[in-house]
Parts: structure tokens; C-alpha cells; sequence
């Protein structure tokens, strides 16, 4: 599984302690490195342009609350962004969303919480049947 991730500078920190933490997995980073002040929507579109070309195959994003970089996601088209807070929203992202990005805050999550709803989100298949139907409902209002 190919895996980009990216933040702003409200995520940077924990960006890049679950590179750290994931390193074994080769996940390709797309900044932002260092604490410099830079725009959400910039770091959010450029990972979910790449997911969505099928460069990669899940992407993890990172800002202060999750939620601006989530938002700028799911404009790309076939991205399904999902802002998770602990392992149950992790794991309903991808059984009953097919979210294909995961969203977090750097000022929301301790590390310990983001990793392992990080974990959840590589490993946790969609359940597929009735949430099909739904997903392709989401995938119509594009
Ligand atoms: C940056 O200060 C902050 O607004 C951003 O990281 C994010 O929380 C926006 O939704």
C-alpha cells in the first residue's frame, strides 16, 4: 500500500511523529517541514490530487483542528476525506465510508490517539454491501 502524508503547520508536529512511528511503512511525506506558517488548503489539495490519480492509495493529513485540511480534500473529486477524532471514527471511516484519506488535528489528538487510529485506517477494509450503495451515492454529488 502506497501511503502519502501532509500537513500544515498546526499538524507539523504530529505529522511528522507518525512518519517516525510509520517510517517501516515508506510513507512518502509532503510537508510541511518546520513551523513556518503556510496554507491548509495548499498541503490538503496537492495529497488529495495524488490520491485520487491513484499515485497513492491512502493519504493521512494533519492541521490544528483536521478540519480546514479535511474540507480543502474533499473538493478533489473521488476523494472521501474523513476528520477522526479516536479508533471508532477510524474504523467507520473505512468500513462504512471507504474513506481513502484520514483527517486529524495536531491541537485535537495526542500522538498516542493518532497513531493508533492510523493503524485502523491502513488496516480496516471496507465492509462493502449496504454502505456501497451509500459510498456511491456520495461519489453521484460529485
Ligand atoms: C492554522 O492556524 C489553523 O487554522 C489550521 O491548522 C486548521 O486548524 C484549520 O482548519
Amino acid at each position: 500500500m502506497k501511503i502519502a502524508i501532509a500537513a500544515d503547520h498546526g499538524g507539523v508536529e504530529l505529522k511528522d511523529a507518525l512518519v517516525k512511528k510509520f517510517s517501516s511503512l515508506g510513507i512518502t511525506d509532503l510537508g510541511t517541514h518546520g513551523g513556518e506558517s503556510v496554507d491548509y488548503p495548499d498541503y490538503g489539495a496537492a495529497l488529495a490530487r495524488r490520491v485520487a490519480a491513484g499515485e497513492f492509495d491512502r493519504g493521512i493529513l494533519v492541521c490544528g483542528s483536521g478540519i480546514g485540511i479535511s474540507i480543502a480534500a474533499n473538493k478533489i473529486k473521488g476523494i472521501r476525506a474523513a476528520l477522526c477524532h479516536n479508533a471508532y471514527t477510524a474504523e467507520m471511516a473505512r468500513r462504512h465510508n471507504d474513506a481513502n484519506i484520514i483527517a486529524m488535528g495536531g491541537r485535537v489528538v495526542d500522538e498516542a490517539t493518532a497513531i493508533a487510529m492510523t493503524e485502523i485506517f491502513l488496516n480496516t477494509e471496507f465492509e462493502g454491501g449496504r454502505h456501497a450503495r451509500r459510498v456511491e451515492k456520495i461519489s453521484a454529488l460529485e
